[in-house]
């Protein structure tokens, strides 16, 4: 114990993208808390700055556009470099997209969301496998959304690609049956995060009306989640998605 905290993750290295701010920070500062040392990787340089003077050589902070296979390639040799080992992937980089009835949606917009949101995790994922496999032990953690179930109105990109998380995450917790690798994912619904206000103010009233426990969700909440996601106590799970959305979602 530390600080009052377990030390679930010490020993560990973990991975997570889009960790700068929102959801994948708080996972980040409680990876740390617990004794990890993470890799952070995001497209923000200022907020990647501000997480690195928050925890010192815990992290490791890198500009990565996720969509860029050769970036996440080259940045994948630069982590593993640094503490020679990798045991656990979160892959919480995304956007929200155009909000719009999807004929009016541009296709480099459409594009945009696949290629951030649902290659960013298949590219991410598969960088980190060898090194997952190689130690027989790991850890994968996809941020899908409610959305993935619901294909809300407007919001049809970003659906899309949620569902696409939901599906890849099924069938690479199968192919990595038997490793000691485990993937999961989680469906969270409104988060209290920079994200929502991408969100216009009538997706959002309609959206905390439909959460029957009438609130957003937290960060911590968040954060314990992935985290246990992340950690040993979660050994007879892969391939599934868990619910975050105070009731919204079943
Ligand atoms: N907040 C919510 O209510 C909510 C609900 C469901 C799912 N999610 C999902 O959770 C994840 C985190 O969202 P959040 O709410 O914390 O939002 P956020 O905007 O605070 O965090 C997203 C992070 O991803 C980074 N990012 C964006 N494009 C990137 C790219 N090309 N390469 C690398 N990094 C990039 C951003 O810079 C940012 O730091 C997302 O996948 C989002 O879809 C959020």
């Amino acid at each position: 114990m530390s600080n009052g905290h377990s030390l679930r993750f010490q020993d560990r290295v973990a991975l997570v993208t889009g960790g700068a701010s929102g959801i994948g920070l708080a996972v980040v500062d409680r990876l740390v808390r617990e004794g990890a040392r993470v890799a952070v990787w995001d497209i923000d340089g200022g907020k990647l700055a501000r997480c690195h003077a928050r925890h010192g050589d815990r992290v490791l902070v890198q500009t990565v556009d996720v969509g860029d296979a050769a970036a996440i390639e080259a940045a994948m040799v630069e982590t593993v470099a640094r503490w020679q080992r990798l045991d656990i992937l979160v892959n919480g980089a995304g956007i929200v997209g155009p909000n719009g009835p999807f004929w009016e949606t541009e296709v480099a917009q459409w594009e945009r969301v696949v290629r951030i949101n649902l290659t960013g995790s298949f590219l991410a994922s598969r960088a980190a496998t060898p090194h997952l496999r190689h130690n027989g032990w790991g850890r994968i953690v996809n941020i899908a959304s409610v959305t993935a179930n619901e294909g809300p109105r407007h919001l049809g990109p970003y659906a899309a690609t949620k569902a696409g998380v939901v599906g890849l995450t099924k069938s690479m917790g199968k192919d990595l049956a038997g490793s000691g690798v485990l993937v999961n994912a989680i469906t969270p619904a409104l988060i209290a995060t920079e994200l929502l206000e991408q969100l216009t103010p009538e997706y959002m009233a309609a959206a905390l009306a439909r959460i029957p426990l009438g609130r957003p969700g937290t960060l911590d909440e968040a954060a314990a989640l992935v985290t246990w996601l992340c950690s040993e106590e979660c050994s007879f799970s892969t391939g599934a998605s868990y619910d975050l959305s105070g009731g919204r979602g079943v």
